[in-house]
């Protein structure tokens, strides 16, 4: 088995447990004398709590308590730090800087303004629906132009410029200045977020909905005034988070509190209608495109300027531009960021935060610009791609954009796309081809890890990396069978509490790269220690060199002889041979670290009836090593579909006269549903990127859903001519293309 186990379809070691519902999530946790909140969420989207009358909601059966900002305890505000590779296990982060309720403020529709305490969920309900809260009401910003013309707009960093832009633009021959939208979307893990409790003195225990726990013990520690060993985040399953779990909301700290002043462990779920409110959200966009090329189709000038939504208490970025620095080669370059305040919940990163957005719109104007040129798109790209990182004047690491172009286009059959609009038929369909790259950085954390060989002959590996549904559980345990050799049944891999060795977030794409190193390397420490145990006075193997031992499918061996790792454990009377490792962030300077990748979308449309399908997808992806293709695959399978939901379907929407959320559940947020599904085809390169890590992998969760929207909407304007410059594409926008319908 050794050596082969990396990059085998390994299927997940946790699927049982997900498949029997023996596997618990944070609102299934359950202890002796919990107790339930229920959350009274404002329903204004900007002024003042006047009053709060609780008298009918303390009349209710089994109420405990009522909190608000006129009872509820004072905390204190973390200091947000930075999102940073090298730092993250120390960090201390929120999304929303205020802390529940601070004052009297409402920002926004949705907000916790009180939180009944009650002994049953059906009670703690009841009493929140009872609870009369009196408002003072002010006009709300409901949208970015509401924001722009009521707050202004300030600079959101993460600028870029090189060159000259406007010369370039202005003199060139083939030129586009174009503006898009996106809307705000919404997460939607299936798991609700949820917090769950308990203090035992002055230690606080909680299972928490979350995508790191490291850093929300950190955050929340400090919320409390305690130090962080005195807080432990358990997250053992999470369903999904898409970036809404990556920090703490103020759920988190409500749940923490109540338990304290009702001196009961306390659950606290997120109704889904607040899980459009207060857990985050992908901002709105406003993206202004001004690109130019020669006449050979070569770009003289790109400029990227954005706009985003933000909340009244943060300042959240949405970083459009990033990729637009240096996707392509370009000598004149301008990016800029700007924010705006409406009166939403804060934003937060939402799977490929940035690129997602920004690359519908950067993917979108260069088809625009490749058929102002008239060049084919995928030749236009293929010409224009960036041998090295312009930003940083480094080589990559590790870049076959071109190799996944060609490949991917062969597949899926480019060469056949007859460019003129309309013209590719299927009885009463129309059909459009489009394609668009995508690409999302790469990144290496500092990570920790603890492995022990025990004398029962198992190994224990924990991390308090969390796996969020995408198999951390099962690569971890690759990675430990790749070292010893030893069968999955002899590897338990515990996950997802804050008092194992510390690890990052599940999010950025960073947690395949940054906790293999090491688990990896703590596998090998524990190996270590173990020879040393057997070579030890008296021991099985005592006089040899530990250097003269080698580790084999689960047994020592001086060549001549061997013995299984519990038995020496056992003669030794030891309990385990313990490995610890804590790696470092990926070395910054010498090389850059992308990955990258390309859509081909074939979608058809019925103009008839406006039906508007993507039908077929084919995807060439160069994410460094794929250690286990089966989730891999799987990985960008999802993150497919979440970008046609960004092409076709998803918008949160806001009362523009109020700023309350009007489509507020599953049933009237619209994603993609089976029926939605086409065929996908996915080619995963597998070239190891071993200057990021030893094995060469990259992250790989959020890069599929970059460009999808991009290639969708050229392949739209493939079929028929109406360049929709604003998600969601919805059929309604194409009613009035006028097309025979042909027999
Ligand atoms: Mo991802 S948006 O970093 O969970």
């Amino acid at each position: 088995m050794s050596q082969q186990v990396i990059g085998q379809s390994v299927k997940r070691v946790d699927g049982r447990l997900k498949v029997t519902g023996a596997a618990r999530y944070t609102a299934d946790q359950s202890m002796p004398g919990l107790v339930y909140a229920y959350g009274v969420f404002s329903t204004i989207a900007s002024g003042r709590v006047l009053r709060i009358d609780t008298a009918a909601a303390r009349r209710v059966s089994g109420v405990i308590d009522v909190l608000h900002h006129d009872n509820f305890p004072m905390l204190y505000r973390p200091p947000r730090s930075a999102i940073a590779p090298a730092t993250i296990l120390t960090s201390t982060i929120t999304d929303e800087s205020r802390t529940p309720f601070e004052d009297a403020t409402v920002n926004y529709a949705g907000q916790f303004v009180a939180l009944v305490i009650a002994d049953t969920f059906e009670h703690a309900r009841e009493a929140a629906y009872k609870v009369n809260v009196t408002y003072a009401t002010n006009k709300a910003a409901a949208t970015l132009d509401q924001g722009v013309e009521m707050n202004g707009t300030r600079d959101g960093g993460r600028g870029h410029s090189r060159g000259t832009p406007e010369a370039a633009f202005d003199n060139a021959l083939h030129k586009v200045d174009v503006t898009y939208r996106t809307p705000v979307e919404t997460h939607n893990p299936m798991e609700m977020h949820a917090t769950v409790a308990r203090w035992d003195g002055d230690h606080l225990f909680i299972y928490e909905a979350s995508q790191g726990v490291t850093v929300h013990r950190n955050t929340i520690a400090s919320v409390f005034g305690l130090t962080p060993d005195r807080v432990t985040v358990e997250a053992p399953f999470i369903g999904s988070g898409f970036g809404s779990k990556l920090f703490m909301w103020p759920n988190s700290v409500a749940a923490s509190a109540a338990a304290r002043v009702v001196g009961r462990p306390v659950k606290l779920i997120v109704p889904r209608a607040q899980m459009f409110t207060t857990t985050g959200h992908r901002p709105e966009t406003l993206q202004r495109l001004r690109l130019s090329a020669d006449a050979s189709g070569k770009l003289t000038s790109l400029r990227h300027e954005s706009i985003n939504t933000t909340s009244m208490t943060d300042a959240f970025t949405e970083n459009c531009g990033g990729v637009s620095r240096n996707l392509y080669s370009c000598p004149n370059v301008l990016v800029s960021h700007h924010i705006t305040r409406v009166n939403r919940g804060s934003p937060t990163s939402m799977r490929a935060p940035g690129a997602a957005p920004g690359l519908f719109a950067l993917e979108s104007a260069i088809d625009e610009l490749a058929l102002a040129s008239n060049i084919d798109p995928m030749e236009f790209r293929l010409q224009n791609i960036s041998a090295v990182d312009e930003v940083a004047n480094l080589p990559w690491s590790s870049n076959h954009l071109h190799e996944a172009i060609v490949t991917a286009s062969e597949r899926f059959g480019w060469a056949k796309r007859n460019p003129a609009i309309g013209s590719m038929r299927d009885s009463h369909e129309i059909i459009g081809y489009g394609m668009a790259a995508c690409n999302w950085d790469a990144y290496r954390t500092a990570a920790e890890a603890r492995v022990q060989l025990r004398n029962d002959g198992t190994v224990l590996v924990t991390c308090a990396i969390q796996d969020i549904g995408t198999g951390t559980y099962t690569i971890a345990a690759q990675v430990v069978a790749n070292i010893t050799g030893l069968p999955f049944e002899r590897i338990q891999v515990r996950l997802g509490d804050s008092s194992f060795p510390a690890a990052p977030m599940s999010g950025g794409s960073w947690a395949t790269a940054s906790v293999t190193p090491a688990i990896a390397e703590a596998t090998r420490n524990a190996i270590a220690r173990l020879k040393s145990f057997a070579v030890a006075d008296k021991a099985f193997f005592a006089g040899a060199k530990t250097d003269d031992l080698r580790f084999e499918e689960g047994r020592l061996t001086d060549g001549k002889r061997s013995l299984d790792f519990a038995a020496v454990l056992k003669g030794q009377r030891l309990a385990n041979a313990e490995g610890f490792a804590r790696t470092s962030a990926a070395s910054v300077g010498k090389v850059s670290f992308k990955s990258f990748g390309v859509h081909f979308v074939e979608i058809r449309w019925d103009p008839g009836i406006s039906r508007l399908r993507v039908a077929r997808v084919v995807s060439a992806l160069d994410v460094g090593r794929v250690i286990n293709p089966l989730t891999a695959r799987n990985q960008v399978e999802g993150a497919i579909v979440m970008g046609i939901g960004m092409a076709l379907f998803e918008a949160t929407e806001y009362d523009t006269r109020t700023g309350v959320p009007a489509n507020n559940n599953y049933a009237e947020y619209a994603v993609p549903v089976h029926a939605d599904q086409p065929d996908i085809d996915i080619i995963l390169l597998d070239y190891p990127d071993l200057q990021l890590n030893e094995l060469g992998a990259r992250g790989i969760g959020e890069i599929g859903t970059t460009g999808l929207a991009a290639a969708v909407a050229n392949g739209v304007y493939h079929a028929t001519g109406k360049r929709i410059r604003e998600l969601p594409i919805l059929k309604e926008k194409l009613m009035d293309t006028a097309f025979p319908i042909s027999g």
